[in-house]
């Protein structure tokens, strides 16, 4: 019996030292202090054991008893602190690392100058007004005084949505149209906005943007419109800008000009970007044509105005140094991350 008590006491503790987890040590408890576990059998054979006998014994497997439970109850401290530390360094976290910064965007430089654009507008007074993509043929010809022969009307030019009448319109002043329609005088608006036209190469796109604007009051003036460009542009490419007049011609207005800009690259001696001349185009505009009035009911004879449009692309492509117009509709993100 002797030997019996000291060989389960060093059979646990070997088994104890090779424990790893909690589970293992609780196997062990049901192994030695179980209903069937080898001390419980142990206490149970002290039936078998001569009374006089049993008092000594009885002390002994109480003693290996209490022992199994003092054991069992360190290594389950010993065990659990293992498991715990274990557990961290598996989670360690480092503080010191740097944070990742999340990406940020930007906007679209086109987007920027178009806001810049309006921004300056609107401060002079004009009201943002719109009007459909898909536009129909009088908006977008008719009513602007642009006659049935006109070569922008040719389907090598314009992209028709149908046979018949819808178009995607080809510049933004249908709106002026649209507008007069159901505003009378005084009118100050501008409309910025999509335009589309069957061209592809490195200064134009078949989609691009315009800003077109229209005022109409009672004695407006050519000297109106030279002022109004004239601030815009200093407003937008900085208070030393120099910009000219040059005659052109619209259907819709009478007299037209072209507006340059004295060029940004070169400050006017002249380079490659405006080609040795020194000035830059940034827009077209005129004096609203009486025959546009007509279409809209208005009395050409009580009011005047003008109307300019001018393409955001070119102007963003300027602002910039872009040389290629494709570079901003590509979406390449080395390109894009330099307007952050
Ligand atoms: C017009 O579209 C007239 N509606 C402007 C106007 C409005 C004149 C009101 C008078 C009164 P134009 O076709 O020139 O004009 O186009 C205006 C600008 O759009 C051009 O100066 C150019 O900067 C830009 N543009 C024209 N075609 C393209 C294209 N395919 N891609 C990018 N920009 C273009």
């Amino acid at each position: 019996m002797k030997e019996e008590i000291s060989r389960v006491k060093e059979e646990l503790e070997e088994k104890l030292k090779k424990v790893s987890t909690l589970k293992d040590l609780n196997n062990l408890r049901v192994e030695y202090l179980g209903k069937k576990g080898k001390v419980t059998l142990l206490l149970k054979k002290l039936r078998d054991i001569p009374p006089d006998e049993r008092p000594v014994f009885g002390k002994l497997i109480n003693d290996l008893k209490l022992w199994t439970q003092e054991k069992l109850e360190e290594y389950f401290e010993i065990v659990r602190k293992r498991v715990q530390e274990e557990k961290f360094k598996s989670e360690r976290v480092d503080i010191t690392l740097p944070g990742r910064a999340p990406d940020l965007g930007a906007y679209h430089p086109v987007h920027t100058t178009m806001a810049e654009i309006i921004d300056v507008f609107v401060r002079m007074g004009f009201e943002v007004a719109e009007g459909p993509d898909i536009e129909d043929d009088y908006h977008n010809f008719q009513a602007l005084n642009i006659p049935p022969e006109h070569p922008a009307r040719d389907m090598q030019d314009t992209f028709y949505v149908d046979r018949e009448n819808f178009l995607l319109r080809t510049h933004t002043s249908p709106v002026q149209i649209r507008t007069m329609e159901k505003q009378r005088p005084p009118i100050h608006i501008i409309a910025p906005g999509k335009v589309y036209r069957r061209d592809a190469d490195l200064t134009h796109t078949p989609m691009f943007h315009q800003v077109e604007g229209l005022l109409v009051d009672v004695d407006v003036t050519f000297a109106d419109l030279k002022g109004t460009l004239t601030m815009f542009a200093r407003e937008i490419f900085g208070p030393e800008t120099r910009v000219r007049f040059r005659p052109s011609f619209f259907p819709f207005t009478e007299p037209s000009v072209e507006m340059d800009i004295q060029c940004v690259i070169c400050g006017g001696k002249g380079c490659r970007v405006c080609k040795y001349t020194g000035w830059l185009e940034i827009l077209g505009a005129g004096m609203v044509d009486p025959e546009v009035f007509k279409y809209v009911d208005i009395d050409p004879d009580k009011y005047t105005g003008f109307a300019f449009g001018m393409g955001v692309e070119r102007i963003a492509m300027l602002k910039y140094g872009i040389d290629d117009i494709r570079l901003l509709f590509e979406n390449n993100l080395r390109f894009l991350s330099q307007f952050r």
